[in-house]
């Protein structure tokens, strides 16, 4: 019988026989202890395995082992915030070919109805090619493909950890995961794509940086939006904290929006001289609070400390007349060891009057994105309070 899962109206390929007996969840290189630490945070269950950088394996407690029972749905996305790729995992295979470890594989998974198949590599440099290693896989597992959905289909162009033209799994899909750990071996897993992210090869954001771009910002803006499911509405306002050279004004102002840029730096002139653009060349903390009514967004992406950041949101979305029905923010971290401030950090959202969602994206560097939402009730429950962990 096959399954359906609520959010997908189709009836959903029927999971593998074979479930794998433990997670794999890939991070950013450094990430890994950060990882640990939410895990620990939110699944106390999981019993760390395995690890190297970038990957962490984690063992579920099975019965009869003395620890209560966990077997995760098969559209498992906890919550890990440093998490890219959460996969149900087989184990590794290895051999002198591809065709040595696709029979390997083979054996591994036994029989499935896979829907789609995703290939990445643990570490890009890797001289071996995702793409060829899909194809060969999808023709010796009989992988039926669907046509990708063109409406969850991103402007898809080479992206280096991927290869090129990977189609994305639609939510629903049952996808067999193959994570190039070196040119002889491979992991093995696979999952139930639901989140957007769960739905890209590795999680990793399959778009590459147009060359009009003034910065990288605006591939994390990009994906910040995919990952959350983010509408913004054209006609709105934003407001950008550490706007300098201007990517992710770039991209806010091509859904339409007006944008106001703060930032003693200057912005590129290609995106200075756009319609709907100004900026406000001075630091944040120097604008006075009355300028901030009627943003609809404040976007914040300056190279200060966590906690500083935090103060110049806080300052603003707590001031009189201004309510932001969003905020999207992001922390750089000096070091990886502050992520263990993330989640004093991510109340102060809550007491501002926002809930607030965080994720390590795959574009971004040694940073968390939250997106906050305006919580539904008084706004008058909204408390200015200082930034813990400095
Ligand atoms: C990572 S860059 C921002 C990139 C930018 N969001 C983009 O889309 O290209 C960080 C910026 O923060 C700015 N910055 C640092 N402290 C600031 C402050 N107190 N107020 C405003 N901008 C600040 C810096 O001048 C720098 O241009």
């Amino acid at each position: 019988m096959p399954s359906t899962a609520p959010h997908v109206s189709r009836p959903l390929s029927p999971a593998p026989v074979r479930r794998g007996d433990f997670l794999l969840v890939t991070c950013q290189g450094g990430a890994e202890a950060a990882l640990c630490q939410r895990q620990q945070d939110i699944l106390p269950l999981l019993i760390k395995g395995a690890w190297r950088r970038g990957v962490v394996t984690f063992r579920l407690p099975s019965l009869g082992a003395g620890t209560p029972h966990f077997d995760p749905p098969d559209d498992f996305t906890p919550d890990l915030i440093f998490a890219r790729a959460v996969i149900r995992s087989y184990g590794q295979v290895s051999g002198a070919s591809d065709s040595e470890r696709i029979q390997k594989l083979l054996a591994l998974t036994g029989p499935a109805g896979w829907d789609n198949v995703h290939v990445w590599q643990r570490d890009h440099r890797t001289e071996v090619s995702p793409v060829a290693i899909r194809a060969a896989l999808i023709t010796a597992l009989a992988v039926r493909l669907q046509p990708a959905d063109p409406a969850l289909q991103p402007c898809v162009q080479s992206s280096l950890h991927t290869g090129i033209d990977q189609p994305m799994a639609r939510p629903g899909d049952l996808v067999l995961d193959c994570m190039i750990d070196s040119a002889d071996r491979w992991w093995v897993g696979w999952h139930r794509a639901a989140s957007p992210s769960s739905c890209w090869p590795g999680g990793i954001h399959p778009v590459s940086l147009p060359a009009d771009k003034v910065s990288r910002a605006w591939l994390k803006l990009d994906e910040a939006l995919a990952t959350f499911d983010l509408t913004l509405r054209p006609g709105t306002r934003a407001v950008e904290l550490g706007a300098a050279p201007g990517g992710a004004c770039q991209r806010l102002l091509e859904a339409g929006l007006s944008v106001v840029g703060i930032d003693p730096a200057l912005v590129d002139t290609r995106v200075a001289a756009l319609k709907n653009f100004e900026q406000w060349r001075m630091r944040a903390r120097d604008v006075r609070l009355k300028n901030f009514r009627g943003f609809d967004w404040v976007v914040a992406d300056m190279n200060i400390d966590p906690t500083s950041t935090l103060e110049s949101i806080g300052r603003i979305v707590t001031a009189s007349g201004v309510r932001p029905e969003g905020i999207i923010a992001t922390l750089k971290l000096p070091e990886w060891s502050r992520a263990d401030s993330l989640g004093a950090w991510l109340k102060l959202f809550g007491q501002w009057g926002y809930s607030p969602r965080a994720r390590q994206l795959s574009t971004g560097g040694r940073e968390v994105c939250v997106v906050a939402l305006k919580s539904a009730g008084p706004a008058g429950r909204r408390r200015a309070t200082r930034p813990p962990g400095r």
